[in-house]
């Protein structure tokens, strides 16, 4: 949540600054503001609204040439939405101007011991404190800022990526991190920094991931990193992988839109070099070292939020299935909190598309504390996610850019399953035949997920009829239960209409009231052990009147005599069929919100990257 960008070197700072935000603006989208510093002295630009608000703004400035700045795109915790709230932030003499994504907890505090000393504040945001806070300890230390960055680190408690500019060092940043993303951008005779790489990666493919309690100190065209206890480290080099086509829309009238249908070649580019279904082979390398305790856990604990979630509910019935190792799904967010249950045999999965949500990294820290073995799968490469487990899978799915989750879940099962089905075999719980006629099964997603995106101009046509409803029930059961949780969740925060998804033979036991001629029912009734209870509950749909939107496998015809809609997907064996049965809720979300003249990209109040609790 909140993006921040910052440039140092020989180019005009502003555009770089105003390009990287609107690539970061997935991760907030309320107000944006931007430091420059050149004979004009410090100035900050800020405002409500998007980042396209902030540049016209600007379109007239003439003083706005500068070789440093700093930028910040904003999901608003602590006070609204305004151009106040917005950063960059001053300090009190404004000799400093800070950008800051995270939240200090202990804000109140030190503002309060800053009010006594005079210190007066513009906005209700806990980053100005923190500014003031360093400006208080430069002042009274007479430390250089550098020294006095370290310092306030040292006192503040919650999660922060800053980034510092300063009158009285005009060709420095100070950078630190803690439980927030930060990269460094190593060009030629320029840095450039941000929450993630993709404001980077038309400049330079160098870049250097910040660790948590690290201040990156770039003064004179020089890099140099610290620990808080002011030790200093040897910068990592990694070279990103990154195309810079991967970040744009490609034609798409919207990245959602792009992500859903880039998932033939998200799934295959996920599976790529770890199946191998003609020779029998399954690998998922992020195992190797870790595959005796993974075959010998006496529980897997899953472990995510959201979408993410969603897909470990599917890897509950497939390690389940397959492996027979009991597995428990938990929302990060309440795992943390309830003083669980954790043994050192347990093996603890936690899956994240952005690998930075705030709930499962602590999710993660406290399964750790307890011996666990923890491992990720994670989207987004070196994020702090991947960085704080044992091991990992990536889902290689690509930069997933729409607010909305798409060909993340599908990648994240995808890995899933390839655990599942590898932990499966090893352990004996998987036959050989069935082993490998799931592998080849698999292998032939990618071309069954191409042939359901063909179903796209029937979903529109559908979309339109049901485009003013006021709710929508989602039904399921068995792997796709999960499928109805996640089409609900699209259709709800892209669209704003009220959705429930529920295991369909849940609805008897209260949801079934809702239902009257005004309700449409999404049924996921796909040829499975659970078809026949699943037309059962079609027909108790059908006889209160209630409008039924089938997905259902090709060549189906008893649903098709009571739906109202059926939407033919291709056979798969029920276990893959959610890599399926997604992609037409995915898309009946996406016409409903255009159609409904919703932001399908940047849905309101949501960012993409949730690294507040
Ligand atoms: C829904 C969505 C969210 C995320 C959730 C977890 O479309 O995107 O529900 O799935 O915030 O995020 P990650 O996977 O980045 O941990």
């Amino acid at each position: 949540m909140c993006g921040i960008v910052a440039y140092v070197g020989e180019q005009d700072a502003l555009p770089i600054i105003i390009k990287g935000l609107k690539r970061l603006e997935y991760r907030g989208y309320d107000s944006a503001g931007v430091a420059l510093l050149n004979d004009n002295g410090l100035s900050v630009y800020k405002k409500k609204g998007k980042v396209s608000e902030l540049e016209n703004s600007l379109l007239d400035n003439p003083h706005l040439n500068s070789k440093i700045g700093i930028g910040h795109t904003r999901w608003a915790t602590h006070g609204e939405p305004n151009d106040a709230n917005a950063h960059p932030h001053y300090s009190s003499t404004e000799n400093f101007a800070m950008i800051h994504n995270g939240i200090i907890e202990n804000y109140e505090v030190l503002k309060t011991d800053l009010l006594n000393k005079g210190y007066v504040f513009h906005s209700e945001t806990d980053s100005e404190v923190f500014i003031n806070f360093i400006e208080d300890i430069h002042k009274n230390n007479d430390c250089t800022l550098e020294e006095a960055v370290r310092l306030a680190l040292h006192k503040v408690v919650g999660a922060y990526a800053i980034v510092i500019m300063s009158k009285e060092e005009p060709d420095t940043l100070i950078a630190a991190r803690k439980g927030s993303p930060l990269v460094i951008g190593v060009g030629e005779n320029e840095y450039f920094l941000a929450s993630d790489a993709t404001p980077i990666i038309e400049y330079t493919n160098q870049v250097v991931y910040l660790d948590d309690y690290e201040i990156a100190v770039i003064r004179n065209n020089k890099l140099q990193i610290k620990t808080i206890e002011n030790v200093e480290t040897n910068p990592y080099i990694n070279q990103l992988e990154m195309e810079l086509e991967a970040i744009e829309k490609g034609g798409y009238e919207h990245f959602m839109l792009k992500e859903i249908n880039e998932q033939p070649r998200s799934i295959a580019d996920c599976m790529r070099g770890r199946l191998d279904a003609q020779n029998g082979r399954l690998i998922v390398g992020g195992l190797r070292d870790y595959i005796n305790k993974f075959q010998n856990a006496d529980r897997i604990i899953i472990t995510a939020c959201g979408t993410s979630w969603h897909a470990g509910l599917v890897a509950e019935y497939l390690f389940e299935e397959f492996a027979r190792i009991p597995v428990e799904v938990e929302y990060a967010s309440e795992f943390r909190y309830r003083n669980p249950v954790i043994n050192e045999g347990d093996f603890v999965i936690a899956i994240s598309q952005s690998g930075e949500t705030a709930d499962t990294l602590a999710a993660i820290e406290l399964a750790k504390s307890k011996g666990a073995t923890i491992f990720g799968v994670c989207n987004v490469v070196g994020s702090s996610i991947a960085r704080a487990t044992h091991a990992g899978s990536y889902t290689h799915a690509g930069p997933e850019i729409g607010v909305a989750s798409t060909k993340a879940f599908t990648a994240q099962i995808s890995v899933l399953t390839m655990m599942a089905l590898m932990l499966g075999y090893q352990r004996g719980t998987l036959s050989e035949t069935k082993y490998i006629q799931l592998l080849s099964e698999l292998e032939a997603i990618p071309s069954k997920v191409e042939k359901a995106l063909l179903l796209n101009e029937q979903i529109e046509k559908i979309s339109e009829q049901y485009k003013d409803a006021r709710n929508f029930l989602y039904l399921g059961r068995g792997y796709n239960f999960p499928v109805a949780l996640e089409g609900a969740l699209k259709l709800k925060e892209i669209s704003y209409i009220h959705a429930e998804g529920y295991p369909a033979a849940e609805m008897k036991h209260g949801p079934i009231a809702l239902i009257d001629e005004e309700m449409p029912v999404v049924f996921i009734a796909t040829k499975d052990s659970s078809y026949e209870k699943v037309v059962s509950n079609i027909q108790e749909v059908k006889a209160r009147k209630g409008k039924i939107i089938a997905v259902v496998t090709e060549g189906d015809t008893s649903v098709k005599a009571m739906a109202d809609h059926v939407i033919e997907i291709p056979h798969a064996h029920e276990a893959l069929v959610p890599l399926i049965s997604v992609v037409p809720l995915q898309l009946l979300s996406y016409h409903i919100a255009v159609m409904r003249g919703c932001n399908v990209d940047q849905p309101r109040n949501l960012a993409k990257s949730v690294t507040v609790e």
